[in-house]
């Protein structure tokens, strides 16, 4: 039983309705409202929803507009273009050569990790709250109602392919490793080994994805998951609890990758179109 109860407005004017209160004590919001919450409950889904849409924005622009993707005098290639493979990639990109021909402009050029990466993000467990609440509002803060009707969670499709995800761990190693080999071959430009600016940034950059990637809940179900007992499995067991302390920083790993792959991709393009000048460390 829900009993509601009425009180004097501030101006002294009316009524307005105050929070009803359950038969077991529970108090709820009053009839239309959605939450008795008080505070700026709506601005963390916000910002993660301005967030996420600023990386969509950036990434899906950059991905199709085929240029500024590899400096040729330092040898950096962007992540977004990695690995190029088709006679559509300038000259020099192609650190895999060019088994395929050329691309209609409709398709990024890398249009073979593109969709793995953006599987990879979308099922990440982190993701998920992060969107389910400041995208769908389901619910969209602690306390505050949603407005769906009926909740079906990941149980049929479209949301039943977010099982998927241990897949797209895969898809995402192989992935960073590559990413991983291009930042090496950058030390290695057109002057011969050489170290710049554009290095470090892109050594930081997969540092930082390998954080992210192994931080993965499934990766760290896959070193540590189904074991009945750790101590006959010490290197396992070992594995596992060096990953469980990435995984508490999931959530960091998982915005601040976003940043460094747009500052990546930012500092190759100005670099490899003349706007500014790679800072030369040595060589
Ligand atoms: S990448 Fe976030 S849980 Fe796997």
């Amino acid at each position: 039983m829900v009993t509601s109860v009425t009180s004097t407005d501030q101006s002294g004017s009316g009524t307005v309705a105050g929070p009803a209160t359950t038969a077991g004590g529970r108090q709820e919001p009053p009839s239309g409202a959605r939450t008795l919450r008080k505070d700026r409950w709506w601005l963390p889904p916000l910002l993660t929803a301005l967030g996420l849409a600023t990386f969509v924005v950036y990434a899906t622009v950059r991905s199709f507009m085929r240029e500024g993707y590899w400096d040729a005098e330092n040898h950096y290639l962007t992540p977004f273009y990695s690995p190029c493979l088709s006679d559509s990639c300038v000259p020099g990109s192609s650190h895999f050569g060019t088994p395929i021909g050329e691309l209609p402009g409709f398709i990024p050029l890398a249009f073979l990790s593109l969709p793995f990466l953006l599987a990879f993000r979308l099922t990440c467990y982190y993701y998920r709250k992060a969107y389910y609440r400041s995208v769908w509002f389901a619910p969209p803060a602690c306390a505050v109602t949603e407005p769906h009707a009926r909740y079906t969670g990941e149980t049929r499709l479209p949301l039943i392919v977010q099982n998927a995800h241990r897949y797209f761990f895969y898809a995402a190693v192989v992935i960073t490793v590559i990413n991983t080999y291009d930042a090496v071959l950058a030390f290695g430009g057109e002057r011969g080994f050489g170290i710049g600016l554009g290095n470090i940034i892109l050594l930081v950059n997969v540092v930082l994805l390998w954080g992210y990637t192994l931080s993965c809940h499934s990766c760290r179900h896959v070193t540590g998951g189904r074991l009945k007992n750790f101590s006959k499995h010490p290197v396992r067991y070992r594995m596992w609890t060096q990953i469980s302390k990435l995984n508490v920083r999931h959530m960091q790993f998982a915005w601040i990758t976003l940043g460094t792959l747009v500052l990546t991709d930012l500092y190759v393009w100005l670099v490899s179109t003349g706007t500014i000048t790679d800072l030369r460390i040595l060589n």
